[in-house]
């Protein structure tokens, strides 16, 4: 590993990864493939370690001749597949992104490390390796007393955004056994941190409490997720990247499964010690029951044997602590927050989203 090219580098997750990376492996250099769509951003980017080991490119993974020249002019022998549409409100108002960029984007780069590295053999198969970076989304939603899902779970995508990661991933797995492309897969739980676009719950909800807006929680808020800290999760690809078996899927989890209205309660907590004289203290107050996501998946469990057993990886952050780290990283950032809040789409999205709700 020493070329890497990681799609969707300039959104949540993937400048995440980078920062984390540079960090952590001296010796390796990033070409950072993104779209900048409206979940991207270069601010995401500032202040990276040693940014010299970092190439930025504007541009979209459905660019098939951009990625072949991206892969010969750099000599990339790892891809790390972040980029992708991901949120899944916006799949249920508009799919059609999602098929583009989720199954085409992902087809077409699978084509091109197909070209690059198995037809022309520009690198031997045993140092190349394609990481799609999935979501545990793919399983569907567990009854109560269903277990966790794990690599054998059946696939069972209920929005079109899981629907199109499933996709993703089917396509992934067929170009191991068809092709034999060196690929490796994790499907992972919600991720929270710094730089999370504030479409998602725990972001939405830290900014919209912060300034007295009601924090809509949807329908009876005992959903339940499993929430993995960003960086846990980078270490858990990293650890994939060195020591994983090729065409193998790890999941990946933070080990905790909190109803939605747990986490949105602890975030109002969190906030009311940190900002004791705010004028929105007790933040609860702005909890506001809202009309339910349509195909709202109602629990969500992950089983993290396999990473733990096979590569020593378990999550290292407790759920608590990384709130309120994620919590300071917002107060103590509001030029990256303004500059997201004010952006005409965000506002539109905001109204897209929950002026039809119900309280
Ligand atoms: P994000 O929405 O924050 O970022 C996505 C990035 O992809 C953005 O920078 C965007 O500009 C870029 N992008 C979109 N379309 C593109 C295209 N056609 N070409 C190039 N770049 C494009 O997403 P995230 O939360 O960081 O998620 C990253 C990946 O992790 C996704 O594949 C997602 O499905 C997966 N995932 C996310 C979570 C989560 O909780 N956020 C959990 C499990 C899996
Ligand atoms: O499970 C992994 C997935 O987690 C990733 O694949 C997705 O990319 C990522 O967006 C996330 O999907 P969710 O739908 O779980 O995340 P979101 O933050 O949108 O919602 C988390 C929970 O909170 C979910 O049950 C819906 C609920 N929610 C969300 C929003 C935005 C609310 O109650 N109110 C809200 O305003």
């Amino acid at each position: 590993m020493q070329n890497i090219l990681v799609t969707g580098g300039a959104g949540f997750i993937g400048s995440n990864f980078i920062r984390y990376m540079l960090a952590h492996e001296p010796e390796i250099r990033i070409v950072n493939l993104d779209a900048l769509t409206y979940a991207g951003s270069m601010e995401n980017l500032a202040n990276l370690p040693d940014p010299a080991r970092h190439t930025f490119v504007k541009g979209s993974i459905c660019d098939g001749n951009l990625v072949m020249q991206l892969l010969h002019e750099h000599r990339i022998d790892t891809i790390v597949h972040f980029a992708a549409e991901s949120h899944v409100d916006r799949s249920i108002l508009g799919p059609g992104a999602f098929v583009q960029t989720n199954i085409v984007g992902t087809f077409t780069l699978l084509e091109a490390a197909r070209r690059f590295w198995l037809n022309e053999k520009a690198l031997g198969t045993q140092s190349v390796r394609f990481h799609h970076v999935s979501t545990d989304e793919v399983f569907g939603s567990l009854g109560p007393d269903d277990p966790p899902f794990d690599e054998n779970t059946p696939y069972a995508p209920r929005s079109p955004y899981a629907a199109s990661k499933a996709s993703g991933d089917h396509l992934v797995r067929a170009y191991f056994h068809t092709y034999g492309l060196p690929i490796t897969i994790t499907n992972c739980s919600n991720n929270y941190g710094p730089y999370q676009f504030p479409e998602k719950l725990i972001p939405l909800m830290i900014l919209n409490a912060v300034e007295g807006k009601p924090l809509p929680v949807y329908g009876d808020g005992m959903q339940i997720r499993d929430w993995l800290y960003v960086d846990d999760h980078s270490e858990a690809i990293r650890r994939v990247l060195h020591d994983g078996r090729v065409g193998e899927t790890y999941t990946v989890g933070g080990d905790n499964q909190p109803p939605n209205i747990q986490i949105v309660n602890t975030i109002c907590e969190i906030l009311d010690e940190l900002q004791p004289d705010a004028p929105h203290t007790p933040h609860a107050r702005l909890i506001t029951h809202v009309t339910d996501r349509p195909g709202h998946d109602r629990r969500y469990d992950i089983d993290i044997t396999k990473i733990r057993t096979e590569l020593g990886w378990q999550p290292s952050e407790q759920l608590q602590s990384g709130l309120l780290k994620t919590v300071r990283w917002y107060l103590d950032n509001p030029a990256w927050v303004d500059a997201i809040r004010k952006q005409q789409e965000y506002q539109q999205w905001m109204e897209a989203n929950y002026a039809g709700r119900q309280a």
